[in-house]
């Protein structure tokens, strides 16, 4: 049985821009899908399709059980939608959009009243909620339109890049709102640049790039597939970054990076706290004095590197390097 967003084959052309390129998706009930991808990878083409704001060239999709292409009214009835870009009336106050957005549901006016209120303060609005929201910071509006998807409890949600523009400690409330709701039944689709995000709230993983899903799974088993952890030294000394490089060679399971600039090395690693131990002992041994050395866990980027050999923000066929990953890789590190 499909699940409450469900993609088959989405194909979606600007001109001779392919944006998608035959995405497949499916979220079961009750959970979050974090859609994770670089800027251009197709994220926003995607929830603007599943959320009938754009018509696909091909493929099917079912939100909530109803056919995007066949009944998209229906299928805007079912589904709250969080947009990259807040969404809010700069004359209305916070408080009369989000009653707005109740009344255009068919919201009695007592009962939009009381929800905008209670959303208010949820999102931390409540000072600011009788003030004209063209004086509200982006993290303010931010959070407003996020209040706004919220108003009639969709049993499905769209939210792209939600929390990107948030400070920490918004991000940090957002993610408990989020939780909330999936707790409550909530089907989720989010989009995020961050690994961090989707690693707090998203069941499953989809990494798109180039328009397709390249790889999926939990936060976990990406992380695995991008070889772990790693373990990060920056030696005092330039003169060292040679041999610290020779020496976790040898402990380490894939190639070591070099940052010449800021005499930073990192390499994937198993074995964790043990493997380190030895390698602080076998690197203060060969006389290298480390400024600092520990073990982290992989980053977006990492996930990025190693499932498309290059890095999130920069697209292999503009750096003349296209067939070849390892080349890539240096690219980057020398752009660095
Ligand atoms: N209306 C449009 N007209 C022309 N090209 C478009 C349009 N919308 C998207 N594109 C192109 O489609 C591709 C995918 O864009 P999309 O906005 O889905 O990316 P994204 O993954 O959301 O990126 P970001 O992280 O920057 O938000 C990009 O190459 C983009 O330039
Ligand atoms: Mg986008």
């Amino acid at each position: 049985m499909p699940g409450a967003i469900h993609a088959e084959g989405l194909v979606k052309t600007f001109g001779d821009v392919r944006a998608l390129d035959g995405v497949d998706l499916d979220v079961p009930q009750g959970t979050v899908l974090g859609l994770l991808g670089p800027n251009g990878a197709g994220k926003t083409t995607t929830v603007r399709c599943l959320t009938t704001l754009l018509r696909p060239d091909s493929g099917r999709a079912l939100v909530a059980g109803i056919d995007v292409l066949k009944d998209p009214d229906a299928v805007r009835r079912s589904v709250g939608l969080s947009g990259q870009f807040a969404a809010v009336d700069e004359y209305l106050t916070g408080r009369e959009n989000l009653q707005m957005v109740g009344r255009l549901y068919q919201m009695r006016g007592k009962a939009a009243k009381q929800r905008a209120a209670e959303l208010l303060e949820q999102f931390h609005l409540t000072d600011a909620a009788d003030r004209p929201t063209k004086t509200y910071s982006g993290g303010m509006r931010r959070r407003l339109d996020l209040a706004a998807a919220l108003v009639v409890r969709p049993p499905v949600m769209f939210m792209d890049e939600p929390t990107t523009g948030l400070d920490p400690r918004n991000r940090q409330q957002l993610w408990e709102v989020i939780k909330q709701l999936v707790s409550d039944g909530t089907t989720l689709l989010l989009t995020t640049q961050y690994l961090e995000e989707a690693d707090h709230l998203a069941h499953d993983i989809a990494v798109v790039d180039h328009g397709r899903v390249i790889a999926r799974g939990t936060s976990d088993q990406l992380k695995a597939r991008t070889g772990g952890e790693r373990v990060e030294v920056v030696v005092h000394e330039r003169e060292h970054i040679a041999t610290a490089a020779e020496v976790l060679g040898r402990f380490g399971k894939a190639d070591t990076t070099v940052e010449e600039h800021t005499r930073k090395l990192t390499v994937p690693v198993v074995g964790g706290a043990k493997l380190l131990a030895e390698i602080i002992r076998e690197l203060d041994s060969r006389g290298i004095e480390m400024d600092d050395i520990g073990l982290r866990r992989p980053t977006l980027d990492d996930v990025f590197l190693s499932l498309t050999g290059h890095a999130a923000e920069e697209k292999p066929e503009e750096n003349g390097a296209a067939e070849d990953p390892k080349a890539r890789k240096r690219t980057k590190e020398t752009a660095k």
